[in-house]
């Protein structure tokens, strides 16, 4: 299968909304995130930091990268962050880990020194995924995500770039 990633354009937040709508997806994420006019505000305002798989012209992954920032806390600025989703259909065939070493080139050559990514206690397969690709298990925020008003616990996961 031919995987092609690229930075995300304006024409892609659809498809990009569409993948988060699908059950197996959304289960991950709280119902107003990665909303259509969320999606292409975001490509809008950052369109280098936001990044689509393609496969036979078709948006299958998407990689959302983020600069950490605390508001006014500074000395964090060397992190970056992600969320990942991988239409089930193309899960298991490689996309995720195209996804993921995009994000790391691009945070290594803008002088990063850390990826961190937050994932959901119960979320074995994405904890297994990181794994795979070299990410260490940092520890656990409890009641970390507000997903629709429901706290969930997160595993902080980290990769020294
Ligand atoms: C997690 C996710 C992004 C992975 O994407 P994917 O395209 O299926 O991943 P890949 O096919 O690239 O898998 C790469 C490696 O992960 C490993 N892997 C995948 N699932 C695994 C599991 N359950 N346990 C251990 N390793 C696993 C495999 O070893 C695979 O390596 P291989 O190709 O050498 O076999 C995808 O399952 C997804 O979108 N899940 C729903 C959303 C989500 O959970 N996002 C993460 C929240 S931050």
């Amino acid at each position: 299968m031919n995987v092609k990633t690229r930075w995300a354009r304006l024409a892609d937040a659809k498809e990009i909304a569409n993948l988060f709508k699908k059950p197996a997806i959304r289960k991950y994420f709280g119902k107003n995130e990665y909303s259509y006019r969320h999606i292409k505000r975001w490509i809008g305002y950052y369109p280098k930091m936001k990044t689509v798989a393609i496969v036979d012209g078709r948006v299958v992954g998407f990689i959302s990268l983020y600069q950490y920032m605390f508001n006014y806390m500074t000395g964090y600025e060397h992190i970056g962050l992600f969320d990942i989703a991988v239409d089930s259909r193309y899960q298991g065939k490689g996309v995720g880990s195209s996804l993921v070493k995009f994000a790391i080139k691009h945070f290594k050559k803008k002088g990063f020194k850390k990826i961190e990514i937050c994932v959901e206690k119960n979320n074995k397969k994405a904890i297994g995924f990181f794994e795979s690709l070299g990410f260490k298990k940092e520890g656990m925020l409890r009641k970390h995500h507000d997903k629709d008003g429901k706290f969930v616990d997160d595993i902080l996961m980290g990769m020294l770039l």
